[in-house]
């Protein structure tokens, strides 16, 4: 191995900069060279590579977002796109490539890998919804972006005696609404992987008032089918029933920003790391993740097509701790 190249790809999540910094100053460490590839998928087909040295990926560990940039890229996903991606990547004599990316990307990488070149991916997404992998990058910040969240709404719900449902990201997911729902204490979670109805919902909602709460708060996945428009005109019909006034708040993309919290740091720079080390050793078309607290590579072919759900039994101990 010579000369490898990084890229992060997809939506951006807190700690990419990390897993940056990880796989360029891993790969300097055992004398390789390194490029930096701007915006994803778009910049391998566009051409946009730079070099990257210790002192480049410096003072970014802290920061959110991604400094090498990110795009979806469609044309990516034909293999005309990926024919011009394979050119300019051996133009530049690159000889591997590490995605830093969710879902969507690890496909891009398996396709790259399934035409022969060498790739590692590292899971990077707020969703947590990849295979082969505990914990991806970006998650745990996000969470902690929903539970700031929902700390605030707690207060002013409970001046005015009110209910808050409050609408986080996580796509098909529900693994942030899960985890921020059980941190802040939520009357009531709905998520993708579990059918509740905006009914379900507005009950829990009132049977928090009748117990004499100060407030109530419903945390609600984006990819809910009881969703918060679905709740809404629930709430719309039955404004009496509930007792409580209801109020909405989307979170949308300010659950992705921020500055990465530091297991999303440690995470960033243990994959990335992680990454190289799998390519110095030879394997390759593999995800770099962690499994039990361990690196565990798995082939990127088991993990196209699956995801992995958030575990919906919690929601059993979110409704007791909600009594
Ligand atoms: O996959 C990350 C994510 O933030 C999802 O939670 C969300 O559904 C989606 O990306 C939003 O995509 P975009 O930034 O393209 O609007």
């Amino acid at each position: 191995m010579k000369k490898i190249a990084v890229l992060t790809s997809g939506g951006d999540a807190p700690g990419m900069n990390a897993a940056v910094r990880a796989v360029a100053r891993g790969a300097l460490a055992k004398g390789w060279q390194v490029m930096g590839v701007r915006n994803g998928y778009a910049g391998l087909l566009a051409d946009h590579f730079d070099p990257l040295q210790a002192r480049n990926v410096g003072g970014i560990i802290q920061s959110g977002g991604t400094v090498l940039g990110s795009a979806r890229c469609p044309e990516f996903a034909e293999p005309a796109g990926r024919k011009k991606a394979l050119q300019n990547l051996g133009a530049h004599g690159v000889d591997a490539l590490v995605v830093i990316g969710g879902n969507g990307s690890q496909s891009g990488s398996a396709s790259l890998a399934r035409e022969g070149f060498t790739v590692v991916g590292v899971p990077s997404t707020i969703d947590n919804d990849l295979y082969g992998n505990d914990v991806s990058i970006g998650c745990d910040t996000a969470i902690n972006i929903t539970l700031e969240a929902i700390d605030r709404l707690r207060t002013t719900a409970s001046s005015h005696q009110r209910a808050f449902a409050v609408e986080t990201m996580g796509r098909n997911c529900g693994y942030i609404a899960i985890m921020a729902g059980i941190a802040g204490g939520a009357e009531v979670i709905a998520l993708p992987e579990h059918e509740i109805t905006p009914a379900q919902v507005a009950e829990r909602l009132r049977a928090a008032y009748q117990r004499g709460k100060t407030h109530a708060l419903a945390v609600i996945a984006e990819g809910a089918k009881c969703g918060v428009h679905e709740l809404m005109e629930y709430y719309g019909a039955h404004r009496k029933s509930i007792g409580f006034d209801l109020r909405v708040t989307r979170l949308g993309h300010v659950v992705r920003g921020g500055i990465p919290s530091a297991a999303d740091r440690v995470l960033a720079t243990r994959l990335g790391a992680a990454a190289v080390d799998t390519l110095a050793v030879g394997k390759r078309g593999v995800l770099a993740g962690i499994i039990k607290g361990d690196v565990v590579v798995t082939p990127l072919e088991e993990i196209t097509g699956r995801t992995r759900p958030a575990d919906a039994s919690l929601l059993e101990l979110a409704r007791v701790m909600a009594i």
